[in-house]
């Protein structure tokens, strides 16, 4: 009997806490997968008293019997993605890369800084890491897939061909092209470490599922940065959405289980754009202080704000989650008052959706009280009644369940109802 692919993704601006998710359910699945973004992604985990930053490596990693596998969505950084590998031991036969993954090389991290600089105040506020120049050679049909560091004097050959037929471009940016030797000495350098790791894993994707393994795949950013769906163009550049996992690991949607969506018991966003639901007085700032809301990649303060429950139910729409884990419900603690935007303003109209644009929208809210303490409680009968008036409201607004809450940074401090 074949099995399904229970499906993890973020549901806000990411950061919503999916590490502490997926490590806790990495514990019980064979396969561990990852489908879209780069080493923009990222959080760290503390095992026995040592850290791990994980970037792009599935969580499986630190389940020794978890196999993990990067799929063909992803874009590598070859560099980042060894120096991610030095803090295992080897890796090999619990580690696959997709052949198709594309390269991420250092001249798209340089492209992304100059095109951010270009743009002044219209920048994005990415993570600086070369990811959108990286997708954008894929779309446009002249990026590397990683089977290509397989040879790498025609990949060399192919990068060389490339910045001398763009050269006008990569001056203006002011990009320097890679010197051919010492760009080949790099990707042989690639191809000796990561060589044995690369392999067709779309069939072994098939061949797992086949074979009735138990599979989680693991999203990167959140829902409201896809590239379609989110606040263009304040957005990353991959399928964010669940959808994503079909085509980042070349399975089909029959192929899906369980989606658990993973959301804050606020809302935070890095970079720039749209936040409808932001706090930019001193109730943003206790968050952020309270919920240690700064970059785990770049270090960046979060900005913070409210939970917005028309962006969530845009979210729990496209992603057809069947259970919501609420992260850090203990950040609320102490507050007088929690608000959640029930509604957008626009030009006068109440609407109950997120529009096409979602800049000149104002928030309504709902005001609800407060509470003591959350922090550390594991029952939800033990959380204060106006916590849990909360969350039951928050299910209302939404249209599905809260299955699990969070209530510290703690593994076993987690609700499971
Ligand atoms: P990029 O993915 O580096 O191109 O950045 C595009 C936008 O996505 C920026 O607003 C980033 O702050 C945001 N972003 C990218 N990765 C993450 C993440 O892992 N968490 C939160 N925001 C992210």
């Amino acid at each position: 009997m074949g099995s399904k692919a229970d499906l993890i993704v973020g549901l806000q601006w990411g950061d919503e806490g999916k590490g502490k998710i997926v490590d806790h359910m990495a514990q019980s699945y064979d396969y561990v997968c990852r489908f879209a973004g780069g080493h923009n992604a990222g959080h760290t985990i503390v095992i026995d008293g040592r850290k791990y930053a994980l970037h792009l490596i599935p969580s499986g990693v630190l389940n020794l019997k978890a196999k993990n596998i990067v799929g063909n969505g992803v874009v590598l950084s070859p560099k980042d993605f060894i120096k991610e590998m030095m803090q295992f031991d080897d890796l090999e036969g619990r580690l696959f890369l997709s052949d198709k993954a594309h390269v991420l090389l250092p001249y798209h991290a340089h492209i992304d800084q100059a095109r951010e600089q270009m743009k002044g105040d219209k920048a994005i506020g990415t993570t600086g890491k070369g990811i959108g120049p990286a997708y954008g050679d894929k779309v446009a049909r002249h990026g590397h897939r990683l089977g290509e560091i397989l040879d790498p004097e025609k990949l060399t050959e192919k990068i060389v061909e490339y910045f001398a037929l763009n050269k006008p471009l990569f001056n203006a940016m002011g990009v320097a092209a890679p010197e051919k030797e010492v760009l080949l000495a790099e990707i042989q350098s690639y191809k000796e470490v990561l060589g044995k790791y690369i392999t067709d894993t779309t069939q072994m994707m098939w061949h797992i599922l086949d074979e009735g393994k138990t599979i989680l795949l693991e999203g990167a950013q959140g829902t409201m940065l896809d590239i379609d769906h989110g606040t263009y163009p304040y957005v990353t550049s991959s399928s964010t959405v669940s959808a994503g996992a079909c085509i980042g690991l070349g399975i089909n949607p029959k192929d899906i289980g369980k989606v658990t969506g993973i959301a804050k018991a606020y809302c935070t966003r890095v970079g720039n754009g749209p936040f409808p639901s932001e706090d930019k007085g001193q109730e943003g700032d206790l968050l952020r202080k309270n919920g240690h809301e700064f970059g785990t990649t770049t270090g960046r303060p979060r900005r913070c704000g409210w939970f917005d429950a028309v962006a969530m139910r845009h979210a729990v729409r496209i992603n057809g989650v069947d259970q919501v884990a609420l992260m850090k419900l203990d950040v609320l603690d102490g507050l007088k008052e929690v608000k959640v935007c029930v509604a957008y303003e626009v030009d006068g109209k109440e609407i109950h959706y997120v529009p096409y644009d979602l800049e000149d929208v104002k928030p309504l809210y709902r005001s609800f009280p407060g509470w003591e303490k959350t922090e550390g409680i594991r029952v939800f009968d033990d959380l204060p009644d106006t916590a849990k008036s909360y969350i039951e409201a928050l299910e209302e607004m939404i249209g599905t369940e809260v299955g699990i809450i969070s209530t510290s940074p703690e593994r076993e401090d987690t609700i499971i109802r």
